[in-house]
């Protein structure tokens, strides 16, 4: 896709929706629990689809009426024996978690992916597990999908990750629920914390751990009950129109629905602290989880320092705060982020390289980017490899392209992965 520049402010408001984390856990947990489960503002994307999917495949009846959703779930033991291998098409996280839930079942299932999910790392969910009894395996002996998973039994024990992965430990606790007792997990940083809310509103015996103690136990033996889920707006779709209003000259913004939930808000802390202008309006709660309308106004931001304990509640925003960090007074260093390099692809490299070809002063290290700033962007050919974060980014950097050719995001499309209607959200805001 060609976008021009924009030749005036970013003006009106958007509506942002559902969040993807909170929509795949709404269908997992709905589908292993009694009752029906309705999910309003669920986010109909690609991703949460191959969940819906997976789920189906199992014998689950799942409902879409727009983006209400109805799950009816059958219960802990309920699932049953799909008749061939779950396809979890591009999804991670789709991968990651439901592979917990499987781990504890009486039937065996494979799962895979498309070529970028045969290529992302599962050792850290395969490795856990294992820890607990599962019998689970990489089917090409390379620690990636496809992945079998035959029946086993679980035994509760504590698990310590080296890498603050939600993903990981939504795993263990989904697994934690079919062992024999009490599973503990520990991780090096608090991670998003939306299986902790959610299982526990589900009814599950769960202790969260904190910022402090980062370690959550959950014990088995409760079952899990349908409930009514408002899903709030996805922040990692929202950063889009967050960077968007801070970088076009004289934008004011109004970003509609975003969940600013404390494990997931590092973007907001990181952009204030480069003295970005953002108001949270009508700050409210949906399903659990702190949620706001945000005002962004143009500003004048400073280079500043992105690493430690902030980088798992912005890690998928990176590579749009390295967009606005070109556009920032003085140096920005984004350090301790190497998980960057086993996204949907390697987002170290993509963005440095997309970011160079547009004129930035940018250089990769080995664990996040260093970036000089002010720079002025032109235009160039953007290559994405398909992944919808860095389509969205340089859709962001496209608008403040500094000549009159257009910006060339090559496979746009991959933004159906987490934001369909990006482009016309994105639209709605030029003048
Ligand atoms: C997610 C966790 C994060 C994030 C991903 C969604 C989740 O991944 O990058 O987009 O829903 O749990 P990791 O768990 O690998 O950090």
């Amino acid at each position: 896709m060609k976008l021009m520049h924009v030749t005036s402010p970013l003006k009106g408001s958007v509506n942002i929706p559902g969040d993807k984390s909170i929509s795949h856990r709404s269908i997992m947990f709905g589908a292993i629990a009694e009752g029906t489960t309705t999910i309003h503002g669920f986010l109909k994307s690609a991703d949460c689809l191959s969940t819906i999917g997976c789920f189906r495949d199992m014998g689950i009846e799942i409902e879409e009426d727009g983006d209400t959703v109805l799950v009816h779930g059958k219960g802990l033991n309920g699932l049953s024996a799909p008749d061939h291998v779950l396809d979890c098409g591009n999804s991670g996280t789709t991968t990651r978690i439901i592979s917990g839930i499987l781990a504890g079942q009486t039937f065996e299932t494979t799962l895979n992916g498309d070529n970028s999910i045969q290529k992302r790392p599962m050792r850290r969910v395969i490795e856990p597990l294992q820890e607990m009894g599962a019998d689970i395996e990489s089917v090409r002996d390379n620690g990636c999908a496809p992945l079998k998973i035959r029946p086993a039994k679980l035994h509760g024990t504590h698990i310590t990750t080296n890498v603050a992965s939600a993903q990981v430990k939504s795993a263990v606790l989904l697994a934690g629920l079919y062992a024999d007792s009490e599973t503990t997990l520990t991780e090096p940083a608090l991670s998003r914390n939306h299986t902790e809310i959610m299982l526990k509103a589900f009814g599950a015996d769960l202790t969260p751990g904190t910022e402090e103690n980062p370690t959550v136990s959950i014990r088995p033996g409760k079952t899990l009950t349908a409930r009514e889920i408002n899903v709030p707006g996805d922040i990692s779709s929202a950063a889009y129109f967050i960077g968007a209003g801070l970088i076009v000259p004289d934008s004011e913004v109004l970003i509609k629905n975003v969940g600013i939930n404390p494990t997931r808000d590092g973007i907001l802390t990181v952009f204030r602290a480069m003295g970005a202008d953002i108001t949270e309006e009508n700050v409210r709660e949906e399903a659990g989880e702190k949620t706001a309308d945000l005002l962004v106004r143009f500003s004048n931001l400073k280079g500043t320092e992105i690493g430690g304990s902030v980088i798992p509640k912005l890690i998928d925003e990176l590579p749009l705060i390295a967009v606005a960090a070109t556009q920032a007074e003085g140096t920005t260093v984004i350090k301790d982020a190497a998980e960057l390099k086993v996204k949907e692809s390697d987002r170290i490299e993509l963005t440095v390289k997309n970011l160079k070809a547009m004129g930035a002063d940018i250089e990769a290290t080995d664990d996040g980017m260093i970036i000089h700033g002010p720079t002025p962007l032109h235009h160039a050919s953007i290559d994405t490899a398909k992944d919808h974060r860095i389509a969205m980014s340089f859709a962001v950097a496209s608008l403040i392209n500094d000549d009159v050719q257009p910006t060339d995001i090559q496979n746009s499309a991959c933004v159906s992965i987490s934001y369909p209607e990006f482009f016309r959200d994105l639209d709605s805001l030029k003048r």
